[in-house]
């Protein structure tokens, strides 16, 4: 997918604008001048959501009542309009569309801020969101079986803090083991065959560094999920919910026999992250055939010339649409000379393009 055309309304600080986009896109401006803005945007056209906060209001410009955001992404033309009370109407090509997840195939986007090391750094969520994040756009089984788990897990968990007897919740796990099993299946699958190209850039990235990655499936591999449920059960009675199960999972990355936030620095924890972004970016492409968009928000940040040269070049190699925003384009000037850039001037939150 290519976002060829967007328009912004009410956004934040931006004033009202349509740009037309290539495929290497540089924004950039002072501090506080709209830059994320933009990306933000961009991002919310892509998922429904912002990348920065859960409250639609905050991203709404402070004298208005609703946002809208209109994207042309390969010939589609995809439109959210979202109001202070929280309403939302989603159109892609004039239909209405009331399921974000038909929103969420058509613009697949990978997001890299100055905060993306909290991938590695934070809990579980975010990286099972990451891994995810492929399997759903590379398996068209995963999204029904994920709903599928996600609803028997909440329905075992009201069951729990209702206080049933186990014969009672034993007839929903049945289904819920069957379920577990294939979500993991497919999970596990999607690590194995992006494994080895993540590995590849990792090298280009961090030379001396070796990164191991494994998929943690939410329960001891050596357990019966069915069993485990059941034996977990006392445990799951006093805690309200379900303490293992494919909503636990976990990727775990190591280096030098240590959690990689605890053996790398900053800048070479923002390296991993770019690689496993890039990585699966790639992956989706010699998959599916399907494009990425880079949103990479304040791209000098923690790395040296060196790595922002490397940086680039890979995500250019990755043939995707590139968002970057910097705060001087010189940052990045003698690294983007060689490819053809469109650069965006962003003042005040009035973005022109350069002539
Ligand atoms: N709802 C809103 N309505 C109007 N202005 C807002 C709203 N929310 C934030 N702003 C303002 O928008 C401006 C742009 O913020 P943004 O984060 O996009 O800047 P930036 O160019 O990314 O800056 P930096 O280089 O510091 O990251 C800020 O000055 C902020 O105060
Ligand atoms: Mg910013």
């Amino acid at each position: 997918m290519l976002l060829e055309q967007l328009s912004v309304q009410k956004i934040r600080n931006l004033a009202d604008v349509k740009l037309e986009f290539g495929q290497l896109n540089v924004i950039y401006g002072d501090n506080g001048s709209g830059k994320t803005s933009l990306l933000e945007a961009i991002h919310y056209l892509a998922l429904g959501r912002s990348f920065r906060t859960h409250l639609a209001g905050r991203v709404i410009h402070h004298d208005h009542d609703q946002l809208i955001i209109w994207g042309k992404a390969s010939g589609h033309s995809i439109g959210i309009q979202r109001f202070r009370n929280g309403d939302v109407v989603i159109k892609i090509d004039g239909d209405k569309v009331t399921r974000l997840t038909t929103l969420l195939e058509y613009l697949p986007l990978q997001l890299i801020t100055p905060e993306s090391f909290t991938l590695l750094t934070g809990g579980p969520t975010m990286r099972r969101q990451f891994i995810d994040w492929g399997v759903f756009h590379t398996e068209q089984n995963f999204q029904p079986i994920w709903h599928k788990c996600k609803r028997l897990l909440k329905q075992r968990n009201s069951l729990l803090k209702r206080r049933a007897n186990y014969r009672e919740i034993s007839y929903w796990d049945r289904e819920l083991v069957q379920y577990a099993q294939q979500l993991t299946t497919l999970r596990n699958n999607y690590i194995n065959s992006f494994n080895p190209l993540l590995q590849g850039i990792i090298e280009r990235f961090l030379p001396a560094v070796t990164v191991t990655v494994s998929y943690s499936q939410g329960w001891d591999k050596k357990s019966d999920l069915s069993q485990l449920l059941e034996k977990n059960y006392p445990r799951d009675l006093a805690l309200g919910y379900t303490s293992a199960g494919p909503h636990k999972a976990d990727l775990r990355l190591r280096c030098n026999n240590m959690p990689v936030q605890d053996a790398l620095s900053r800048g070479q924890l923002k390296l991993l992250v770019c690689a496993l972004r890039i990585a699966q970016g790639i992956h989706l492409r010699t998959q599916v055939d399907k494009q990425t968009i880079y949103l990479v928000d304040d791209l000098s940040s923690e790395l040296d010339a060196n790595k922002r040269q490397v940086l680039i070049d890979q995500l250019v190699e990755t043939q995707a649409q590139l968002f970057l925003s910097v705060i001087d384009v010189k940052q990045i000037a003698s690294q983007t000379s060689k490819y053809q850039t469109r650069l965006f001037h962003v003042e005040q939150g009035v973005v022109t393009q350069d002539k």
